[in-house]
């Protein structure tokens, strides 16, 4: 692919944690390569603790990189930054503030709050079906509705590149579904979301065909990329899409690229 059309880079990328008990490095990702286009909504699949949240966190700019490069239009990333924003599994809202308070929180602290920055959280609000519900405090929310409002929190400062750790995994199935389509009616819907390009990270095979333009499918740990698989279905995409045979068929594949590295890692620690 060529280089110039990325917007993040990730070329033989090492991350790791110091354990606190005695310092020792262990590695999460080891060789990790791929590049993300501008405009993709890229679903990252793999075995459970291969090292997708902490790739995330390094995106975010929340942990280091110990080599490798990892670079957002063209520049090593090397902190947080106003371009980009984390949608983690558990709602993370502030309980003592408004949704309508949570949705602007970013803005606020970047000094962007201004009669532009409040007409574009009231949209988002709205967007993501909660108009009217600005000053109920997140106590007052289902699961569902929580999510929503993290993602127009995430949304709010207007990000070049959303990152989502499990965003709906902790909802119930229907809910579940509910957001899937909703998060790709925003996704689609054109205006001030339009052709955001986001990173969703997801243990749920059918979520991540039916979101995703190419599905990364990360090796067991510490992870590289043990496959990429384009999904080329047009969009709009509808529900009655997770019932089409290719769709089912497409699932399937990435379900044993993910079982099949999930066996690699049991043989690894048996072994
Ligand atoms: N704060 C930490 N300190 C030490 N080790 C950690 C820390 N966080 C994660 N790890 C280790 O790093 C590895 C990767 O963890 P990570 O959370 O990135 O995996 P994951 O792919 O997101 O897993 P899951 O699918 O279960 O969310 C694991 O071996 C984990 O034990
Ligand atoms: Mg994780």
């Amino acid at each position: 692919m060529n280089d110039s059309s990325a917007l993040l880079e990730v070329r033989d990328l090492k991350l790791g944690h110091h354990s606190k008990r005695n310092g020792k490095l262990s590695l999460a990702v080891s060789g990790l390569d791929f590049d993300i286009r501008k405009n993709e909504l890229i679903v990252a699949v793999g075995p459970s603790g291969c090292g997708k949240t902490t790739f995330l966190k390094a995106v975010a700019g929340l942990h280091p990189v110990l080599s490798g490069e990892l670079k957002l239009d063209g520049k090593q990333i090397t902190g947080p930054g106003v371009d980009r924003s984390m949608v983690f599994q558990d709602s993370s809202l502030f309980p003592w503030l408004t949704v309508m308070e949570n949705i602007v929180y970013g803005l606020k602290a970047q000094k962007r709050y201004d009669a532009a920055g409040k007409a574009r959280a009231e949209w988002l609000l709205d967007l993501v079906g909660l108009a009217g519900r600005g000053k109920a405090h997140p106590s007052e929310l289902s699961g569902g509705m929580a999510q929503r409002v993290n993602l127009a929190r995430a949304l709010a400062t207007d990000p070049e590149l959303i990152l989502l750790d499990e965003p709906f995994a902790a909802l119930d199935a229907q809910t579940r579904e509910v957001m899937q389509e909703e998060l790709l009616r925003i996704w689609q819907s054109g205006g001030a979301t339009a052709g955001k390009t986001a990173i969703f990270i997801t243990h749920d095979v059918y979520e991540a065909v039916f979101l995703a333009d190419r599905v990364v499918v990360f090796s067991a740990g510490p992870a590289h990329v043990a496959e990429i698989v384009d999904v080329t279905f047009d969009r709009p995409r509808s529900p009655e899409l997770k019932r089409s045979p290719e769709f089912l068929r497409q699932a399937d594949e990435i379900l044993s690229l993910v079982m099949s590295q999930s066996w690699a890692k049991e043989r690894m620690v048996t072994a």
